[in-house]
């Protein structure tokens, strides 16, 4: 499948990037509009896979919690489009920029449906964690220097 993975830039593509987010992670569980940002978003690195129209079909995000660790935050693809290897190309890109810049450990709380796409990853379940809302999270780690990423 042909797609590109870039960083938002426009104010445009800023604004499709968070309503992208909000209508497959928050909308569908009855959640507001204000909760499609959190008070990171501005130091964090964000990754969109866009198609060949240039429409956003899968999106995450990834920010620092220390010296040594990062955590992946708001990966979403658009349903069309899944088991198709964007996400696995967008948590790729979000690792690489972890290893560039020194924090060889990722943390992330997996909704019990991606559990078993993260572990196809190299993520480790933790087990369940609350993260405050309605739906069953796991917590699972990756240390990238011992878990290689699949495209590597
Ligand atoms: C989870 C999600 C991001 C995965 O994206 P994707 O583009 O479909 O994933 P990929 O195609 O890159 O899949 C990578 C591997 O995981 C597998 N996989 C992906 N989703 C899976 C699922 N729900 N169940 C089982 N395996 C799955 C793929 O088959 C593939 O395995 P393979 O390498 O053996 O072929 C996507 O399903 C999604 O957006 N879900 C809804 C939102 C969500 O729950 N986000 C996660 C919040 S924590």
């Amino acid at each position: 499948m042909n797609f590109n993975l870039k960083s938002p830039s426009s104010y445009r593509e800023w604004r499709e990037y968070f309503l992208f987010r909000y209508n497959i992670l928050r909308k569908p569980i009855g959640l507001h509009r204000s909760t499609i940002r959190d008070k990171l978003e501005k130091i964090s690195y964000h990754v969109m896979a866009v198609n060949n129209k240039e429409e956003i079909i899968g999106v995450g995000r990834l920010h620092f919690v220390n010296t040594k660790e990062s955590q992946i935050r708001y990966m979403a693809v658009d349903k069309n489009f899944r088991k198709k290897g964007v996400g696995n190309a967008i948590v790729h890109k979000l690792e690489m920029h972890s290893i560039n810049t020194h924090r060889n450990k990722i943390i992330l709380n997996a909704r019990e449906n991606a559990v078993i796409f993260y572990s196809k990853l190299g993520y480790v379940n933790f087990g369940k964690i609350d993260v405050g809302i309605d739906i069953k999270h796991f917590q699972m780690k990756k240390n990238l220097k011992n878990y290689p990423s699949k495209n590597e």
